[in-house]
């Protein structure tokens, strides 16, 4: 359902990325594999792999598509270089986060590298998220408790940086919002707020309860009583509460970089 979330978000666009025609892709972190498979569908002339250290994809996939499955923290040990290398959710997935930016800078000269993510930190733009709010506690707990387990979450906002940091040129950064209900009037994030209800409101104990027992050693009864605090906050339409999204990507110069610029776009411009 995530995936549909995403797509809907970007009216339908898997990649934001300006480049259109693709040859090897990679898609880091697949999943189930269902970007990847979408992708390789909406581009026939590409060879598609999607890497994961799980075995969870299907076996019945475009025949440009394939599924690998490796542990990214490792070296990677791609032969051929990509010209787009996609990432989507991996947040907490890493203990180096800036070595897998890295990796991903082995690309083909002209390449892109695209990371997307949202940011478990909720915002609010009028003060109906109280700074007592269980929302926020639980936001900043689940923080801190990544950090204990050597996972950092909530890098999203810093993506385009670490794009820089790595090598990427021309590095854009797209922001959007996903309300934490329906709360808002007009129809898109409304429909992203009733989204957010069926995903991230649904998916609370699943998402809290590894990260708060192992990395803060809280009690599993603890954490399903926090949860149902949050739960109601979380679905309270008087709370004007969204999850920032991130979309950034850059390019691996074509010739040795002579210095780089971030460009903040206005998603409507983008899309
Ligand atoms: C939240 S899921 C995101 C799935 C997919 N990118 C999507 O957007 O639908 C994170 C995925 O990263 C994978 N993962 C975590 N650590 C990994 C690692 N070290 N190497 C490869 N895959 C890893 C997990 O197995 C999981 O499938």
């Amino acid at each position: 359902m995530l995936h549909a979330q995403w797509l809907e978000f970007y009216n339908r666009r898997l990649v934001l990325c300006s480049r259109k025609r693709f040859r090897r892709v990679l898609d880091i972190g697949t999943g189930t594999g269902i970007w990847a498979i979408d992708f390789a569908d909406e581009h026939p002339e590409a060879c598609v792999i999607g890497v994961d250290i799980s075995r969870i994809q299907p076996g019945w996939v475009p025949p440009n598509c394939e599924f690998q499955v490796d542990n990214l923290e490792l070296g990677w040990t791609w032969s051929q270089p990509f010209d787009l290398i996609h990432a989507r959710m991996l947040s907490g997935c890493f203990r180096n986060p800036g070595s897998i930016f890295k990796q991903a800078y082995d690309l083909e000269p002209g390449g892109h590298f695209e990371i997307k993510d949202v940011l478990l930190m909720p915002r609010c733009d009028d003060e109906t998220l109280k700074h007592d709010s269980p929302l926020l506690l639980w936001a900043s707990l689940l923080a801190r408790a990544a950090n204990n387990m050597g996972r950092p979450i909530n890098l999203a906002s810093r993506y385009q940086r670490m794009l820089v940091e790595a090598g990427f040129t021309e590095v854009h950064v797209v922001e959007g919002r996903w309300p934490t209900n329906r709360w808002a009037k007009d129809r898109k994030p409304r429909l992203f707020g009733l989204w957010s209800e069926l995903t991230l409101g649904r998916e609370l104990e699943t998402i809290s309860m590894a990260l708060l027992t192992h990395g803060l050693h809280w009690e599993p009864e603890a954490v399903l009583v926090l949860c149902a605090f949050v739960r109601q906050e979380f679905l309270n339409p008087e709370v004007h509460a969204y999850f920032p999204v991130f979309t950034a990507f850059g390019m691996k110069p074509l010739r040795s970089p002579r210095g780089t610029s971030i460009a903040a776009c206005d998603m409507d411009s983008v899309l």
